[in-house]
Formats: structure tokens, sequence, C-alpha cells
């Protein structure tokens, strides 16, 4: 039994070595490649961290130019795959679909499937960032029953994806550029985050040799839990059920009371002590979307303040460093942008796809990698014999 060390949820274990996202979760710090969250966060695009994250250097303006064309070229999905929505229920949710279709992309490319082959690795990487915004949008397309938007190349990847969810073809959908630039600031911020739930996922699966498609798509799943993606969405429904400020008081019991289950929902993360950079970054931004957008009195993020401020001045909260965390306001922003709530979490694994892509291509060339296989500590029964089942 003394064989092995118990270390449930992996809190001091580190599963890899890796070069690409940096957290100091005392001091809140977050770089991709070293560059500090804040400063991506306002001066870059998602498309040029996604090639920071990727190839690890900031692109000159022809590698951008580049690498926005190779995305571009791959920006629909085979016809076929639309076949896929049509078997889902119309109220399926859509992190259901989006874990099915993409996981179904492995079926449309065995000529690139060769998980040692460089050139094959490097097309199903662009493949799954540029046709993620289309496979995302469709899935709302799908539960609210209008037909799919076709990609438009000419747009950049946050307007995109926005005509793809808002457009209709009987209608010419002009972008707000005010709610495209802070889309694309939720894609930077979610972009990556070292070895985390789900992607942890990604490399266990990738580690066995599964094919890119297939590990992502494993990685989505796990996303989708509230304790981790999905706490955008629970965030939103948290509010609803709050209703009022004057009734946070009553709801920070519940949270506080070790027989009730209820959590608060975007508050506490695993390694963040002190403050989660995204939320802040993310906290400003919901004010500027909210003002842009007419919409500075939301009960909800006026509720959200209150919150947090009660929150942040209760010993509870404070003893065991308890802070909003990103997913606290992101939901808030997409809200206001119209994206309905259980499409929330679909556009977390969207952004958070090239940050997979990323680590699954890193672990396919550490030398020291080999499949993922945790041990346990056995606590069941001894060696016993078969009894027949007339001595039961
Ligand atoms: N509300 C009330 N109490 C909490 C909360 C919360 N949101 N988070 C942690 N606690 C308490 C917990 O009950 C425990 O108390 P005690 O020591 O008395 O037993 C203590 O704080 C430590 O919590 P933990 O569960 O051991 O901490 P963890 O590091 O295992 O969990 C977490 C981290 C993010 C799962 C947790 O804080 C949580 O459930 N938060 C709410 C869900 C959420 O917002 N998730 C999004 C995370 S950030 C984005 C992402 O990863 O996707």
């Amino acid at each position: 039994l003394g064989l092995f060390t118990l270390d449930p949820g992996f809190k001091a274990t580190a599963s890899c070595t890796s070069n690409i996202t940096f957290i100091d979760g005392e001091k809140g710090i977050l770089l991709y490649r070293g560059y500090p969250i804040e400063q991506l966060a306002a001066k870059s695009t998602f498309t040029e961290t996604a090639y920071l994250l990727m190839k690890g250097e900031l692109p000159t303006k022809q590698q951008l130019n580049d690498f926005n064309g190779l995305i571009n070229k791959h920006t629909m999905v085979h016809e076929q795959l639309l076949n896929f929505y049509h078997g889902f229920r119309r109220d399926a949710h859509p992190m259901a679909i989006m874990v099915g279709v993409v996981g179904a992309l492995s079926a449309f490319y065995h000529d690139s499937l060769d998980i040692n082959n460089q050139q094959h690795r490097e097309i199903s990487a662009i493949r799954l960032l540029a046709k993620i915004p289309t496979i995302a949008a469709a899935c709302y397309k799908h539960s609210v029953g209008q037909p799919f938007i076709y990609p438009d190349n000419s747009l950049d990847y946050s307007s995109n994806l926005l005509r793809m969810l808002f457009g209709v073809p009987s209608e010419d959908y002009q972008v707000d550029p005010v709610v495209a630039k802070a889309l694309d600031k939720i894609l930077i911020l979610h972009a990556d985050h070292e070895q985390n739930a789900s992607t942890s996922t990604v490399r266990l699966a990738g580690s066995t040799g599964a094919n890119p498609f297939a590990a992502i798509s494993a990685g989505i799943g796990a996303l989708w839990g509230p304790l981790h993606g999905g706490a955008n969405e629970a965030v939103l429904s948290m509010l609803e059920e709050i209703g009022s400020v004057d009734k946070v008081p009553q709801f920070l019991k519940r949270a506080r009371d070790p027989e009730d289950s209820f959590r608060l929902m975007g508050f506490g993360h695993r390694v963040y002590r002190n403050h989660d950079p995204r939320a802040t970054v993310l906290r400003k931004e919901a004010q500027k979307v909210l003002d842009a957008m007419d919409k500075h009195d939301d009960p909800r993020f006026k509720l959200a303040m209150e919150l947090e401020r009660i929150a942040l001045e209760d010993d509870y909260f404070i003893k065991r460093k308890l802070y909003p965390n990103v997913d606290f306001y992101s939901g808030i922003i997409e809200s206001a942008m119209g994206i309905p709530t259980n499409m929330f979490t679909v556009m977390f694994a969207l952004a958070r796809c090239v940050g997979w892509i990323t680590q699954w291509k890193e672990m396919i060339v550490d030398p020291d990698q080999v499949i993922g296989r945790p041990r346990q500590l056995y606590k069941g029964l001894a060696r016993r014999e078969y009894k027949p089942m007339s001595k039961r």
C-alpha cells in the first residue's frame, strides 16, 4: 500500500513539464509564453495570441497574415458533418452536440491522423482552430431552429463568429465593433490555463496515442462540469436564483454552511489564492460593454457587483482566499451580447481549443512522455474464494 502517494485532485503533483503558460497563484500572475495576460488582453488579438501560444513567439505582420490566411482556408466544415446536428434533439445542450461533433471530425480526416507526422499534427491543429467557431455557432443555430450560417473569411475571427451566431440569410448582419473587441478579449483570456482539468484530460487521452480530435473532444467533456467551464453558466443561473440584492446574505449563509452543497459559483480557484487576473480584466470590460450597449443598469451586473462586495468582506471567503474567478464576469458580458446562457461553456471551449491543441502538440514531442496511468491505494477486500449461488 505504501508504494504510492495518495494525491486526490493532484493538488501536489506536476503531471508534465511545459513551456506554454505560467501561473503564480499567490501573486495572481498569468503569462502566455512569458507575456502578461493583461498586456495581451489590452493589445493583442485572438489569432495573434493563438499564434503566440502555438509557435512560442509573437508573429511579424507577414507571419500573422499568413496564419490568418491559413485559418480562413479551413473555416468551413465538411458538408456531411452538418448532418450530425440534425440527429440531435432541438433541446439538446449545445455542449452535448459539441462533444459529439468535434469527436466526429476524426471521421473526416483519415489522411492526416498520424500523430507522429509533424505535418499531420500541424494541419489538425489549424483545422481545429479554424472550424471550432463554425461548429460552435452551428450548435446554437440548431437549438434555435435557424439555418446554419457559413463563415465569411473577410471578417476577423471574433466578428466572423458573431455573424455565424446571430446572422440570418435574409438580412445583412452588421458586426458591432465594441462587441467584437470584447469577445476577442474573452477568447484571449480563456485561451490557455496550464494543467487544468480539461487540459489534463486532453493530455491524458492524447498520451494513449488517440488522435487530436478525440483527445480534444474528451477535453470538451471535462470542461462541461460546473466546477470548471460550466461555472459561467452556473453563475448566471445563480444570479437568477438569488434575484435581488437583499437576498445576497441568505445565499452567502448557504455557501458557508458545510451541510449545504450550495457554492458561490464563479468564486474560488485551485491555483489563484489572491485574485484571478482574468477576472480583473473582465470586470472592467463588463462595465465597458454594458455602457456601450446601454445596459449599464443591468440588474444582474449590479447584483454581481454587490455579491462580490459582500463576499469579499465575509470572513468565510477571506479565510479560504475565495475571490471571483474568470467565470464570474464572462457570463455577464456574454449575456449582454445576446449569447444565451447554455452557450457560455461552448464559448469557453471554443477559446480554450487553442490551448488544448498547443498542449497536445507539446506533449506529443516530449521525450519524457509516456502513457498517463495513475495508480491507486486499494482499500477493498482481500482475496477470497468464489461462492456458489446456493451458499450466498
Ligand atoms: N463557495 C463556497 N465555498 C467554497 C467555494 C465556493 N465557490 N469554493 C471553495 N469553497 C470552500 C470549500 O467548501 C472548502 O471549505 P472547507 O475548507 O471548509 O471544507 C474550501 O473553500 C476549499 O475548497 P476546495 O473545494 O477544497 O478547493 P478546490 O481548490 O478543490 O476547488 C474550485 C476549487 C474552483 C472547484 C472551487 O473553488 C469551486 O467549486 N468554485 C465554484 C465553481 C467555479 O467557480 N469554478 C470555476 C473555476 S475557474 C475557471 C475554470 O477552471 O473553469
